[in-house]
Order: structure tokens, then C-alpha cells, then sequence
């Protein structure tokens, strides 16, 4: 049997490498080449083009190469009767992780403004603030928010966590549904965003959400651009309602050459690399897939196509 596997990022031939050493038995078929598609038992892929997993009638799982399965569920020709895998490789909780707190101590220290101080040569110091004084909100408690939640706790931010579904996580002040989303934004000044996209948090941070927050709050979107409404984001900052935002995911990536959100002074973009998945950590957890579904055991990490993650 063979491996369909579809990588259209610059490090495809590493992956290729990695998975390789993982599965030396096994014949790789990068898709458009597939061969003989009855010899196709598992897929591993991102972004594959739509329809193109229909035909594979030996197929028995199906792993993204990333955490986040909305492109791959949103394929309306995906097979449904066969098990579909995130990939959670443990360092690309700990990349993400590293991330939220270099973006949380950026702001916390205020070190954007003395950015702008050292651009003017200006000598000013401002008042600061302790982390147990200041309280971050984690949307998204998944693997990614509860290593970011044990990191930033280590650094003694107060936290609040929300999620879909109720969790009761060490350290953190947790909330879950639509309902308690209001109160939880309007106690922190930082909100992190984890969450995977799903019908419903699709366009979950817009207007109503960006005034449930304290006036001068800071944003960092480590999930997917079509969390936040861009233009009430825009608005946020221009009315001072936000004080900063940091994004890492946009609906178009790359992000447009027109898209405002580029010279906005009070945003930072960063092209989508704060939990970049590493190919030879992966490569020994889709390893692992590859063996459970050919045993016809539960792959780890299934995803429920109802819940879209
Ligand atoms: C990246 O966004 C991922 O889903 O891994």
C-alpha cells in the first residue's frame, strides 16, 4: 500500500525526508501523482484541492499536516465514513506557546511604545504593571491554549480561559458557550485567540466582542483570520476601543499587499509562523497514525466532523 501526501509548503522535501525515515517500508505518492489509486491507504496532507481525497477507495485515514482541519472539512466531495486526524505534534504546542508569551511580555512591558520612544530618541519611563495584575484571556483550551495557560501562569498572569465545551484546567479561571463569552472579554487586557474555526466562531471577535473589552486592550489571533471581523478590528483600533493588535492568521495568506492591516501603526503581523509544525517531530506521530489505521484502531487526536476540530 501507499501514502498519498500533499505539503505545498518551501519545506515539502524535508517532510518528504522525515516521513521517510519514520515509515522506510512505506512508497510515498505525492499528489497530482498518485498511481494507482487503489493502492492508496492513507493520506497525509494541507490544503489538498477540493474533491481530490474522493477517489481513493482503499483509503482508511486521513491526518493534516497542521493543527487546523476547517480547509480540509470544509471539502464537501471529503470522504465522511473514514477517520480524519489533526496533527498534534507536542512542539508546535511549545512553538505556540513561545509565541503567546513573547507577544504578551511585548505588550505587558509596554515595550512598543518604547520602540516608538527610541525612534525619537525620547527618554521616558512609564509606570509598570505586575503580571499578577494583569490578566490574559486564552479563547480555546485545546492542547495549544493549555500549554500557553501553564507557561503564562509560570510567568504569573492572572487567566481566564474559554471554551466550547466546559474544562477545568490548574491555574485558570475557566468559562465556557456563547453566553459567558461578554463577561469573560470585559475582565482581561490581553485576549489570546486559539481557537480552531468552526461554524461558530467564525467571525466570533466583531463588534459586539471588541466592546465587551476594556478600552486600550491588546489582541494576538494565533488561529484563523476568519475569527476576527477585520473591519470591525480596524475600527477597534481606530477608535482606541483596542490598544494594539498582534495577528499571525488572515482570511487571504499571504496577507494582500493593499490589505490596510499592514501599515496599521497599531498592528503587528507576523506571516502565520507562531506554531509552524515541525516535520521531524511529526513525522513519528503520523507514523503512529499510519500504524493504528492500518491495525484498525482509533487514530489519535479524531476529529468530530460535527464539532469541526
Ligand atoms: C496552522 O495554522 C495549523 O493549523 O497547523
Amino acid at each position: 500500500m501507499a501514502i498519498l501526501f500533499h505539503c505545498p509548503w518551501d519545506n515539502a522535501d524535508q517532510w518528504l525526508a522525515a516521513l521517510q525515515a519514520a515509515l522506510p517500508k512505506d512508497e510515498f505518492r505525492i499528489w497530482p501523482d498518485v498511481g494507482d489509486p487503489d493502492e492508496i491507504d492513507f493520506a497525509m496532507v494541507w490544503r489538498i484541492p477540493s474533491g481530490a481525497l474522493a477517489g481513493f477507495p482503499k483509503l482508511l485515514a486521513i491526518s493534516s499536516l497542521g493543527a487546523g482541519v476547517d480547509a480540509l472539512i470544509a471539502d464537501p466531495d471529503l470522504p465522511r465514513n473514514i477517520p480524519i486526524a489533526r496533527l498534534v505534534d507536542p512542539l508546535m504546542a511549545d512553538r505556540m506557546a513561545e509565541y503567546v508569551c513573547a507577544t504578551v511580555l511585548h505588550h505587558h512591558l509596554g515595550l512598543d511604545r518604547y520602540d516608538r520612544q527610541q525612534a525619537r530618541k525620547f527618554w521616558q519611563r512609564h509606570p509598570t504593571t505586575d503580571a499578577r495584575d494583569r490578566t490574559v484571556a486564552l479563547l480555546g483550551l485545546g492542547q495549544m491554549g493549555q500549554r500557553c495557560a501553564k507557561r503564562l501562569g509560570a510567568l504569573g498572569f492572572n487567566l481566564l480561559g474559554w471554551s466550547r465545551a466546559a474544562k477545568n484546567i490548574d491555574g485558570v479561571q475557566c468559562s465556557h458557550g456563547a453566553e459567558r463569552l461578554a463577561a469573560m472579554l470585559a475582565q482581561a487586557s490581553i485576549t489570546v485567540l486559539l481557537l480552531p474555526l468552526t461554524e461558530q466562531t467564525d467571525g466570533l471577535m466583531d463588534r459586539a466582542a471588541f466592546d465587551a473589552m476594556p478600552a486600550g486592550s491588546y489582541l494576538i489571533n494565533c488561529s484563523r483570520g476568519e475569527i476576527v471581523v477585520e473591519g470591525d478590528l480596524i475600527a477597534a483600533l481606530d477608535s482606541g476601543r483596542l490598544g494594539a493588535a498582534t495577528l499571525d492568521a488572515f482570511v487571504t495568506e499571504p496577507l494582500p499587499g493593499d490589505s490596510p492591516l499592514w501599515q496599521h501603526p497599531k498592528v503587528r503581523v507576523t506571516p502565520h509562523i507562531a506554531a509552524l509544525s515541525a516535520p521531524d517531530t511529526a513525522a513519528l506521530v503520523l507514523a503512529e497514525q499510519v500504524r493504528r489505521a492500518r491495525n484498525g484502531q482509533r487514530l489519535a487526536e479524531q476529529v468530530d466532523i460535527d464539532n469541526g476540530y
